[in-house]
């Protein structure tokens, strides 16, 4: 018998003597870390910020403490500092004084996000990589993510008779998609879930020079309880109906693939599932489907839950923040976007 499989019968001995122990590569930190099968490092990390035109200091969001909605100038401070800390880069999105139907200062040249973005691009270079979220909620009136329509011809309404109107959505996207790169986005993220949003968009951006400008797609993105501190921050939330029209469907998880492998077909260059923590097993499957680079997003509603707890005490906040970044690399992520990032890069130097 092999010293192995003796071990399996160590059952039938007088004292039991386990042969394999679990405990023994864990004993010491160093033997834990070099063992450890999943790395955190800054460079994973990116950090979602909110810049709104016409406020002269940065306004605190009441329901994600320590994140703030950025003026321009306090945006390039935290900008220089995410640098320092080594994070892999921004996602950036605008707040506008002005809203309308169409949402016209999202591919405004002087509209907040587009100000922005040359800024930091100017200021920064290379040195992060700057990603614009690419959507219409935080400036259209009504706050949805596309075009807001009548509904016609048996489409079923939002709040009754109006509805999210898919195609025209598209040229709006188009044009915003244009408007981010020439602004200096070295990556632009759709985030509106409209159908064949990557595609009109790579079309846009290659018929406007902007051939290597990857796309990362929110490919799996749920309409989400989770979004409500969001929804102050970006100042997006819908005046009627909600979301569930166009996000996907707590209950799916096959459904996810499917957007996913749809994405890549229209010309994606790297995927994201959100929200991260509730839907590790779509990380997971993801993950394991694709070969590209996968992101999941933290989203608010994750970070405040902890925040919350943490504030009265009820968790140790460094270690559950780690705990939860880990996880979601664990799952499968290569990227996570997280309102914790710079901190947390602090934290793992
Ligand atoms: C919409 C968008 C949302 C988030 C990112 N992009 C909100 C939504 O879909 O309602 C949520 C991010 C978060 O909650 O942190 N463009």
């Amino acid at each position: 018998m092999t010293p192995r499989a003796e071990s399996l019968g160590n059952g039938f001995r007088a004292r039991a003597t386990p042969f394999a122990r679990g405990r023994r590569l864990r004993s010491t930190p160093a033997l834990r870390r070099l063992t450890a099968q999943t790395r955190l490092s800054p460079a994973d990390l990116v950090l979602p910020v909110f810049v709104k035109q016409g406020i002269d200091e940065p306004v605190p969001i009441r329901s994600m403490p320590g994140v703030v909605q950025h003026t321009t100038d306090s945006l390039r401070k935290a900008a220089h500092e995410a640098a320092e800390a080594g994070i892999g880069g921004l996602i950036l999105f605008g707040i506008p004084s002005e809203k309308d139907a169409v949402g016209s200062q999202a591919d405004a040249a002087d509209g907040i996000v587009n100000v922005a973005l040359q800024q930091l691009s100017a200021d920064l270079g290379d040195e992060l990589v700057l990603m614009a979220d690419l959507c219409l909620c935080e400036y259209t009136d009504h706050g949805h993510c596309g075009l807001v329509t009548p509904a016609r011809g048996g489409v079923r309404g939002q709040g009754g008779e109006l509805v999210v109107d898919n195609d025209p959505t598209l040229d709006r996207y188009a044009a915003v998609a244009i408007a981010q790169a020439q602004a200096g986005a070295h990556v632009i993220a759709p985030s509106g879930m409209m159908d064949g949003q990557v595609a009109a968009i790579r079309r846009a951006l290659d018929g406007a020079g902007h051939t290597e400008t990857p796309i990362l797609a929110y490919a799996a993105k749920y309409a989400s309880g989770f979004y409500g501190p969001f929804r102050e921050a970006a100042e997006g939330a819908p005046r009627f109906g909600d979301r569930s029209t166009y996000q996907m469907d707590p209950p799916n998880a096959d459904e996810a693939l499917r957007e996913v492998a749809q994405d890549l077909a229209e010309g994606a260059d790297a995927v994201m599932v959100k929200p991260a923590l509730p839907y590790l097993d779509i990380v997971s499957r993801v993950a394991d489907a694709v070969d590209v680079p996968v992101s999941a997003y933290q989203v608010s509603g994750e970070y405040a839950m902890l925040e919350a707890a943490a504030a009265n005490g009820w968790v140790d906040r460094q270690r559950a923040v780690l705990e939860t970044l880990t996880a979601i690399r664990r799952a499968g992520a290569g990227t996570v976007l997280t309102y914790w990032a710079v901190e947390a890069a602090h934290w793992l130097r």
